[in-house]
């Protein structure tokens, strides 16, 4: 089955509601006829603004973390069911800032993508390896534990929507973005550890590629087999760059 492309952007701690309504008016306005699935992830706090842009577009909006909880004394977490209410389609889990800073670990990841799956949204589970890691040799052990880790104790039959985002550390937000030939044997990796685990929906699902993608870059990455469209940080923020992504799927 062909897989359709996703395009993601992932605004992290930028834009105030308003740029993202902007930005969003712009995104809508600009898509043309792609096939892409389209996907941005505003603050908390853009979020309806962003959701009221995207009225009657292909663009959709998602959150970037939830808690496992449907509700309780968390102050300051969101549940999965709040983000659904709030008209999200998608959540972010996993990214590798909510691991390095707010100690996210593979077995919060798991909780929060049991929360997204119970709510009927659709998961985007972030992955990937540190420079020191590559170098010494983990990359395909870190990246394994960071799959089954999140998977375990999910049935197949859950996961057939879920996504997962492959994304170097070391290419995150830094402009060096892994080599076509690195992120397309990282991507085969994954998709046979996916395998493993939920045997041939692997072949069903979108593996994106995330770091440092540019509308430069983008198209030679997105031809690659067993990539399947782009987490995108700082190019999302503008709409020409993440129309020129768009343009490349
Ligand atoms: P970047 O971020 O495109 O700015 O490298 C990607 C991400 O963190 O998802």
């Amino acid at each position: 089955m062909a897989r359709t492309h996703l395009i993601a952007g992932n605004w992290k701690m930028h834009l105030s509601p308003a740029e993202g309504r902007e930005l969003v008016t712009s995104i809508a306005s600009g898509l043309g006829g792609t096939t892409a699935e389209i996907l941005v992830c505003p603050t908390a706090l853009g979020i309806a603004d962003a959701i009221a842009a995207a009225a009657g577009s292909k663009v959709q909006v998602g959150a970037q973390n939830c808690h496992w909880e449907v509700k309780g004394a968390f102050t300051g977490e969101l549940s999965a069911e709040l983000i659904q209410s709030a008209g999200c389609s998608h959540v972010l889990l996993g990214h590798s800032e909510r691991r390095q800073f707010f100690h996210e670990t593979d077995e919060t990841v798991s909780q929060r993508l049991k929360a997204v799956l119970r709510a009927g949204l659709v998961p985007v589970l972030c992955i990937g390896e540190t420079l020191s890691e590559r170098e010494s040799g983990q990359l395909e052990t870190v990246l394994r534990q960071q799959i089954t880790g999140a998977l375990a104790g999910i049935d197949a039959a859950q996961l057939t929507q879920l996504v997962v985002a492959y994304e170097p550390v070391w290419a995150i937000g830094t402009g060096v973005v892994a080599s076509t030939e690195q992120a397309q044997e990282a991507h085969a990796f994954v998709r046979s550890v996916l395998a493993g685990v939920l045997g041939d929906l692997a072949n069903d699902l979108r593996i994106l590629y995330g770091g440092s993608v540019k509308p430069g870059n983008a198209a030679e990455l997105l031809a690659q087999p067993d990539i399947d469209g782009a987490l995108v940080g700082g190019a999302s923020l503008k709409a020409e760059d993440f129309l020129g992504i768009i343009a490349a799927a």
